[in-house]
C-alpha cells in the first residue's frame, strides 16, 4: 500500500491527543472514511471538531471499547476498514490509580485486534506501542532491540500487547507495523487528570501557579512534536518495507525535564519559583531514541524544533483558555 487516499480507516483512541491529529491528517489526506472507536476515557469531542467541520460524514465515531471483540467485530463489519491504527490506551499515570486495569486495557485491545486480523476482519494494523516499554535506558541511544524493562503496569501492558501482536504475526503471517513513539507533546494533549509534564506545566503557568518538577529534574526524555509523530506513522503505514517491523519514532535528542519546564517558563514570561516535589516512583531516568531504522525508510522524523513546538503548544493552550 503506497497511499491512504481513498482508503477506509479505523482509528482506536481517535478522540485522544495523538489519535485526533492522526484523524485530521488521514481525512485531510483524502481518506474515504475514518471510523473512530473511543471510550472517551480521556478522549474529547472537541478534539474531533476540526475533522467534523472539514469532512462531515466521512468521520464516524463509535463510543465503544476497543478491547471488546464483539463490538470491534460489529464496527469492522459496518466500516470494512482497509487499515486500522491502534492508539487506544489509558494514560501511564492511570497505573498508579488502577495498576491492573492499566495493564489489562492494553492487552485486551491488542488481543481484540489480533483476533480481527486472524479472522480477516482487518487486513492491516498499525499498532502504536510506546518507548515506555523499554523502561530506563540501559544504553544510550535506545534501539528497537533494547530490552523490555517496563517500569509501570501501563508499560508492562503495552509490552505484553506488542509481544502478543508479534506472536500473531509469526503464527498467522499478518500485516502489522508497530510504531514505538517516544514522548509526544503538542496541542490537544490532556491537561486534566493523569496529565504529562508539558500540558501540566503550561496549565499551571496559565493559571498563575508555580510549575512543579518531580525529582531533581535531570531525568531525561526524547520529545517529539505530535505532527512529526503522525507524519512518521502515516509514512510507515504506507511503506511495505515496514511490514512486520517495530520502529522507534523520536527525535534522537535527550532533554532534561528541568530544561523543558524552564523553556516553558521563558515562553510564558514567568520568572518565579519552580517547586521541587519528591521523585515519582517508577519514573524512567533516561530516554533517547535511536531512530536509525525508521529514518532509513522515511528520512528525518523530528522536523519541529523543541522550542518551536513548545511555543505552538503554549499558544494553543492559551487560546483554549481564552475562548
Ligand atoms: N503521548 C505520548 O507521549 C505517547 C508516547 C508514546 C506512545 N504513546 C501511545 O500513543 C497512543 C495515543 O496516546 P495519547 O497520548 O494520544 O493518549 P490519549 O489518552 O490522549 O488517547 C488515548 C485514547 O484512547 C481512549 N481509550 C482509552 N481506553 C479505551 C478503550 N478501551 N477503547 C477505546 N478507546 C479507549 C481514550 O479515551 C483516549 O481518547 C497510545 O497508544 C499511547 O500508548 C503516547
Amino acid at each position: 500500500m503506497s497511499d491512504l487516499s481513498g482508503a477506509r480507516i479505523l482509528v482506536t483512541g481517535g478522540a485522544g491527543f495523538i489519535g485526533s491529529h492522526l484523524v485530521d491528517a488521514l481525512l485531510d489526506g483524502g481518506a474515504e472514511s475514518v471510523a473512530v472507536v473511543d471510550t472517551f476515557f480521556l478522549g474529547r469531542e472537541e478534539n474531533l471538531a476540526a475533522a467534523r467541520d472539514r469532512h462531515g460524514d466521512a468521520l464516524t465515531v463509535y463510543r465503544d471499547d476497543a478491547g471488546d471483540l464483539g463490538a470491534m467485530t460489529a464496527v469492522c463489519r459496518a466500516e470494512r476498514p482497509d487499515v486500522a491504527f491502534n492508539l487506544a490506551t489509558k494514560a501511564l499515570l492511570y497505573s498508579f490509580f488502577n495498576p491492573v486495569g492499566a495493564f489489562q486495557v492494553n492487552v485486551a485491545i491488542a488481543a481484540a485486534l489480533a483476533e480481527l486480523l486472524r479472522h480477516k476482519a482487518l487486513a492491516k494494523l498499525v499498532h502504536m506501542s510506546s518507548s515506555e516499554v523499554y523502561g530506563t535506558a540501559q544504553q544510550i541511544s535506545m534501539g528497537e532491540d533494547h530490552p523490555l524493562l517496563a517500569e509501570t503496569s501501563y508499560a508492562a501492558g503495552k509490552a505484553a500487547g506488542d509481544l502478543l501482536l508479534t506472536s500473531y504475526v509469526n503464527m498467522y503471517d499478518l500485516d502489522v507495523v508497530t510504531v514505538r513513539p517516544f514522548n509526544n507533546y503538542g496541542p490537544r494533549q490532556n491537561d486534566g487528570a493523569f496529565a504529562a509534564i508539558v500540558p501540566l506545566t503550561i496549565k499551571r503557568l496559565l493559571e498563575g501557579e508555580a510549575p512543579v518538577i518531580e525529582g531533581d529534574g535531570r531525568q531525561t526524555r526524547d520529545f517529539v512534536y505530535v505532527h512529526d509523530t503522525v507524519a512518521a506513522t502515516l509514512a510507515l503505514a504506507t511503506n511495505d518495507a515496514a511490514r512486520g517491523r517495530t520502529l522507534n519514532v523520536g527525535s534522537g535528542r535527550e532533554v532534561a525535564i528541568r530544561e523543558v519546564v524552564e523553556t516553558l517558563c521563558e515562553i510564558a514570561g514567568y520568572s518565579g519559583e519552580i517547586v521541587e516535589a519528591p521523585a515519582r516512583p517508577a519514573d524512567v531516568r533516561r530516554h533517547r531514541a535511536d531512530v536509525t531504522q525508521a529514518e532509513a525508510l522515511l528520512g528525518p522524523i523530528a522536523r519541529t524544533a523543541l522550542r518551536e513546538g513548545l511555543e505552538r503548544t503554549y499558544s494553543w493552550h492559551r487560546a483554549v483558555l481564552a475562548a
